[in-house]
């Protein structure tokens, strides 16, 4: 019998031809966003799931669903996943890895440039009419060359991240649950291994790209943003909850910080409405991967995981191996 996977979101439409030479694919090309109980519904019976990093694949939906073999996260985050969970149930679960680090490094930067120079703001100012004479202080903002760049995660994407600061000139400091190897820190613009502490007294510009988990969550708090220079940007690329969304808001406010770029936010879709009313923000909607290709390298990233791990090979991403080494 063909076995049956659940494409839990949207994706592109070759994607699904893919996995139909292969599965019995429930697709939700409307996209609907399933709320937890109504997911759970739609994965019984399922061998396989290809989710994105909106679904939450809890330990208690994990068991509603025995016959569950592997999930394949449409990511390289997987905080969505309850993993040891699927472990102890021996189901794999794979993420996205390299495939998205250098477009979301770029973004990283795009974001960091906007937030420093003040594009978005400007831009309203200027659709507003605002704009009537020259003057000399206009919309001040940051410069980046010659800066020192702060890095809080520095995987694959922080080290991306560095590396092109060198075309800028600037200086790179880094903090990171280890230390890179001397050879890596040369390529990554020779980043220097600092603590957080020395990093945000010292970063004009501080990028945030770790993983989320409650280890790392509120890394960044009214503690951590009163150590920042007041000059300096905080660009967020990783997860929301890795920041207190409220105490960042109450220092760009108070302008404890002068600006913020974000692309993720703790309760994502929804924004804290405050952030709608403050000029210094730099607001996205969780896009830093989204480029064209990357996307599509994304989703067949995780159609390969899929395939592999439902056709009894080892899933080239796969997060939890010792649930092959258990078959
Ligand atoms: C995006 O946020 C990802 O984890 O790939």
């Amino acid at each position: 019998m063909q076995q049956k996977i659940l494409v839990a979101r949207a994706v592109f439409p070759d994607v699904i031809d893919r996995l139909s030479q292969y599965f019995e694919v429930a697709a939700n090309q409307a996209d609907h966003v399933y709320a937890d109980q109504e997911l759970v519904e739609k994965m019984t019976g399922m061998d396989g799931l290809l989710t994105t990093g909106s679904e939450r694949i809890t330990a208690a939906a994990l068991a509603a669903n025995p016959g569950l073999k592997a999930v394949c996260n449409m990511a390289v985050g997987y905080n969505n996943i309850d993993v040891d969970a699927a472990t102890r149930s021996g189901i794999m679960v794979t993420n996205t890895p390299d495939v998205l680090n250098e477009t979301t490094a770029d973004f990283a930067w795009a974001l960091m440039m906007a937030t420093a120079r003040r594009i978005t703001e400007a831009e309203h100012w200027l659709r507003a009419g605002k704009w009537v004479k020259w003057r000399y202080d206009t919309l001040l903002g940051a410069d980046v060359h010659g800066s020192t760049l702060g890095i809080i995660g520095m995987g694959r994407i922080g080290q991306a991240i560095a590396r092109r600061s060198s075309g800028f000139g600037m200086q790179v400091i880094y903090h990171n649950r280890s230390r890179l190897t001397a050879d890596l820190e040369g390529r990554a613009n020779d980043a220097q291994f600092v603590s957080k502490e020395v990093l945000l007294r010292t970063a004009d510009h501080v990028m945030l790209v770790l993983p989320y988990s409650p280890e790392t969550h509120h890394t960044i708090g009214a503690a951590e943003l009163a150590l920042m220079k007041p000059s300096a940007t905080l660009t967020n690329v990783a997860r929301g909850g890795i920041v207190d969304d409220v105490a960042l808001i109450a220092a760009l406010r108070e302008r404890r910080i002068a600006s913020a770029g974000l692309d993720v936010f703790e309760n994502e879709p929804a924004l804290h409405p405050d952030f709608l009313t403050l000029p210094n923000v730099v607001l996205t909607p969780h896009i830093a991967s989204a480029s064209e290709s990357t996307r599509r390298a994304m989703a067949n990233c995780a159609a390969d995981n899929l395939i592999a791990a439902l056709c009894g090979t080892s899933p080239p991403n796969l997060l939890n191996p010792a649930v092959r080494r258990k078959e």
